[in-house]
């Protein structure tokens, strides 16, 4: 995954004869190969450097292939050795490490490797034309989440959840700017179809600072990171997150029982001026389940019993199953739907039929009602991230395992035979149904993209009910998420790739 630890291990490798002299020479360092440009070095000097650095127990590759780890170069000039470069139909091109020849000089002295700093690096400052042949993975990437693609399965998740510490602990001191840099730098390496193994492959990809890239530098030398372990560690960054695993307890909330020396949950409970509202009793009282994963089987379940009390209410609902696991994540905090019906105005009375229905099956632990304040007259909203005005309930339903594929997802021990399960259904009117199904779709990264892409790049205003063009003064009708992206010239991304 990311660069190994250089650890000298003395194992004897035979290589093949070469001009008629058979040697043996111990290798010291399995994990480094690298490989001497001859450019500009000339073939004397090349054979004469790749002779002592043998001799010191480093591998020295005669041929550029992919299982090279470090070219050296006395090249100066980057353009055009990346050119050469490049032109090598390399793979693994991006986590090589290309290096000046000071990398190698200091390794000779040090007799071992020495860990790549960003003065040894030599930069790929090449500009990468629209259309260009030559494989840059690394100059194609857009800095915005919905021009990329993000599938479920992350190559990078030791620095994402490094990034993801950061990002929360922002979030937890209010600080936006920093916490959405650290969310903007973690989704781009999540669509990444290769694990970053050096800086020198993170190199003209968008929307990583100075801070990130230190970080990523510190990562892949030790493994991990000081200053995410040192936030890990504090007691107001634990205590925060804890009281937020809560379901209704919000940061600001958690920041005030912090500051009156409330420490834990018993902390809390135990406190008589706290009154916890509705929302917050549920949260406590059913805290053991909800804080659970929802896998996908215990979702598939959900959609039955909620497709089955949207048919008995009406033939015609339409009912989709929307959040992370339309995008197909394995597990969720919760499961989401959209529900609706073709008719005009009878999605008002849906969702408290719904909850009417679920309440008589006896599986209605919680319920939040929240009516429509949608006012098409009102659009479009300025507000980025801005809640939407539909109709919608924030659920708490017991589910039995009988109904489940294989079972609950429920801790060992645990005869209960059903657990809680968070259940958030909208029911848009069916004429906005494409934009709330994109909306909630998500990923949340994905839909701040999206909103800042149209404001940006297209001068259009979107959210969960429309798309208003700016310059045509008008709003744009669409029966599809496809007809959305169009709108905004954007490519397709199917719903598994908005993983951002
Ligand atoms: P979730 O918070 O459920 O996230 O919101 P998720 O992606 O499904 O992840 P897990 O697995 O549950 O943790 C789903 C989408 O719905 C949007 C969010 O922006 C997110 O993209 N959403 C949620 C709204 O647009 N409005 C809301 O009131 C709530
Ligand atoms: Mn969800």
């Amino acid at each position: 995954m990311f660069h190994a630890p250089i650890v000298p291990r003395v194992r004897k490798r035979s290589r093949p004869a070469e001009a008629g002299v058979a040697r043996h020479e111990a290798v010291k360092f399995e994990d480094v190969r690298l490989y001497l440009v001859e450019r500009k070095m000339g073939s004397s000097r090349r054979s004469f450097l790749t002779q002592l650095a043998r001799t010191k127990g480093f591998i020295v590759d005669d041929i550029l292939s992919d299982v090279v780890t470090h070219v050296v170069s006395e090249d100066c000039e980057a353009p055009s050795l990346w050119t050469w470069l490049k032109e090598c139909g390399l793979r693994n091109l991006p986590n090589m490490h290309v290096l000046d020849i000071s990398w190698f000089t200091d390794s000779m002295r040090e007799g071992r490797p020495v860990a790549v700093e960003t003065r040894h690096l030599i930069q790929d400052t090449l500009p990468t034309l629209p259309g260009c042949s030559t494989p840059t993975p690394v100059a194609r990437v857009s800095q915005y989440a919905c021009q990329r693609r993000t599938t479920t399965e992350n190559n990078n998740k030791i620095l994402t959840d490094a990034f993801e510490v950061l990002a929360e602990s922002y979030e937890l001191n209010q600080l936006e700017g920093p916490c959405l840099a650290f969310r903007r730098a973690a989704s781009v390496l999540k669509s990444l179809p290769w694990a970053v193994q050096c800086l020198g492959a993170t190199q003209g990809l968008p929307c990583l600072g100075e801070h990130t890239k230190a970080l990523i530098e510190e990562i892949l030398q030790y493994g991990h990171s000081f200053e995410v372990e040192k936030i890990l560690s504090d007691e107001r960054y634990q205590t925060l997150k804890l009281f937020t695993s809560v379901f209704g307890v919000g940061p600001k909330t958690a920041e005030k029982w912090y500051r009156r020396g409330l420490r834990s949950f018993s902390d809390i409970l135990a406190e008589p001026s706290i009154q916890l509202n509705r929302m917050q009793q549920s949260g406590f009282l059913h805290y053991g389940d909800i804080s659970r994963a929802v896998s996908k089987a215990e979702a598939r379940a959900l959609g039955n019993i909620i497709d089955e009390a949207v048919h008995a209410i009406t033939p015609d609902g339409i009912l989709a199953l929307t959040g992370g696991f339309r995008r197909g994540k394995e597990f969720g905090h919760d499961v989401d739907f959209i529900v609706t019906t073709p008719e005009q105005g009878k999605e008002e009375t849906l969702l408290p039929n719904i909850i009417d229905r679920l309440k008589e099956q006896g599986i209605l632990l919680y319920s939040d009602y929240q009516t429509s304040t949608f006012d098409i007259s009102k659009l479009p909203s300025h507000k980025f991230e801005a809640m939407d005005h539909f109709a919608k309930c924030f659920l708490i339903l017991r589910l039995e395992g009988s109904l489940v594929d294989r079972g609950l997802n429920s801790t060992e021990g645990d005869s209960r035979g059903w657990r809680a399960v968070r259940v958030d259904l909208v029911s848009p009117p069916m004429e906005r149904y494409a934009y709330a199904l994109l909306g909630w779709t998500g990923s949340r990264q994905f839909e701040r993209d999206l909103r800042r892409f149209a404001r940006l790049e297209q001068h259009m205003l979107l959210d969960n009910h429309a798309l208003y063009d700016k310059t045509k003064k008008e709003f744009l009708a669409a029966t599809t998420e496809r007809d959305i992206f169009a709108h905004l010239g954007l490519e397709y991304i199917e719903p598994w790739q908005r993983n951002a």
